[in-house]
């Protein structure tokens, strides 16, 4: 018979410290009633990144995303404050903006032309005269709730959340001295992978674990011995010195500066890895419960024409990294869907991050389960 939600949910043992722990049961990661029990108690609740602050400077720039599958809009309004919406027209639920970001001077919906304007509220509706009781003023969008934080623009579908930077917590005093706002915006790419969106994010922290043997360019650059994890609040901090010599791999070498490389993951979705004068992020979205998006947008110093041959280069070692992670996250994806394998056990010296992901998504998916059986 096959178990149920709750049997399944109840197979983790939150409670068990790290040399004790398990990681959280493969159902987790291939069972789709888990997955959409997600949508609603982690992605659904937690704050969520969007967007750029950068693409939302002037009154009327706006961005467009999907929050655990509620079609979204980001704009600046006419007095300069940053509003969100659900991005779905009050007449017959057509999303209203259809671009990935933009510029308007209103919100205009494509499918019978109801306007709203950079506030949420509706401003004309086209031949909807004589109908009664319907009140202009309580059929603006919908809104959600907006807050940026260094270069990032975040939303939370939860009007009771606690606020960003609360949820933030110790990753905002850490990340400050590294100086995010005098970084540009280069390029997004952005890959589909076949593997659930947890699957990623175990990847991201396994405490270089598998830096060498999966990814042996980047390496010949990073002290492995002496990389550091660890947890504060709801975030994992990697660092590991960078130690450049005669072996290391020369693309690498040349792209990856400075003392130290830091490796933050903020739950449950957003990571960012920053070098000297770099910073990529990687939002993992998932698509399903064995399909995720990851969306990479790449920062950088110097912007300078002379530069760009080492942005490209910095780029492309980003890009045979995520190859190769790409790799093995399809390949525990498989693993995890066979009968041979129910859970395993963690590394005390590595896999601390994992620990904290696996107890922080425990708590909110019990904490759902109780809401929805209440
Ligand atoms: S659905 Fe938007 S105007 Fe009709
Ligand atoms: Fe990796």
């Amino acid at each position: 018979m096959e178990p149920s939600l709750s049997d399944i949910l109840d197979s983790y043992d939150a409670a068990a410290p790290l040399a004790q722990a398990y990681t959280i049961p493969a159902a987790w990661y291939t069972d789709p009633r888990v997955a959409h029990l997600e949508l609603q108690s982690v992605f659904a609740r937690n704050w969520q990144a969007v967007g750029r602050l950068a693409q939302l400077e002037k009154p009327g720039d706006y961005i467009t995303a999907s929050v655990a599958n509620e079609p979204i809009v980001v704009v600046r309004g006419r007095d300069g404050k940053l509003r969100a919406f659900y991005n779905v027209c009050r007449h017959h639920a057509m999303t209203v903006m259809n671009e990935p970001c933009g510029h308007a001077e209103h919100m205009r919906c494509p499918y019978h032309g109801w306007t709203y304007n950079l506030e949420g509220e509706l401003r004309g509706m086209t031949e909807f005269e004589g109908v009664k009781n319907f009140e202009r003023a309580d059929n603006g969008l919908v809104p959600v709730r907006v807050e940026p934080w260094e270069n990032f623009v975040f939303v939370n579908l939860d009007p009771n959340a606690t606020s960003l930077h609360d949820f933030l917590g110790s990753l905002v005093k850490l990340v400050k001295p590294l100086g995010f706002g005098q970084l540009k915006f280069v390029e997004r790419r952005s890959y589909i992978q076949n593997c659930n969106w947890k699957v990623y994010v175990d990847n991201f922290l396994d405490g270089g674990y598998h830096v060498p043997h999966m990814h042996k360019g980047l390496n010949s650059v990073l002290d492995y011995t002496n990389y550091t994890i660890e947890n504060v609040d709801r975030c994992c901090v990697q660092s590991s010195p960078v130690s450049v010599d005669a072996k290391s791999e020369a693309s690498a070498a040349a792209t990856r500066k400075g003392d130290r490389a830091y490796y933050f993951w903020q739950y449950p979705n957003f990571m960012l890895n920053w070098y000297e004068g770099y910073l990529d992020t990687n939002l993992v979205l998932p698509l399903g419960v064995d399909r995720c998006e990851v969306i990479f947008d790449f920062y950088f110093g110097d912007t300078s024409e002379a530069n760009l041959p080492y942005v490209r280069e910095s780029m492309g070692v980003s890009e045979l990294v995520q190859q190769e992670d790409i790799v093995i996250c399809e390949g525990v994806q498989r693993g995890l869907s066979s009968r041979a394998y129910q859970a395993g056990r963690l590394s005390v010296r590595r896999e601390a991050g994992e620990h904290l992901f696996h107890r922080l998504l425990a708590a909110d998916l019990k904490d759902s389960r109780a809401a929805i059986a209440r």
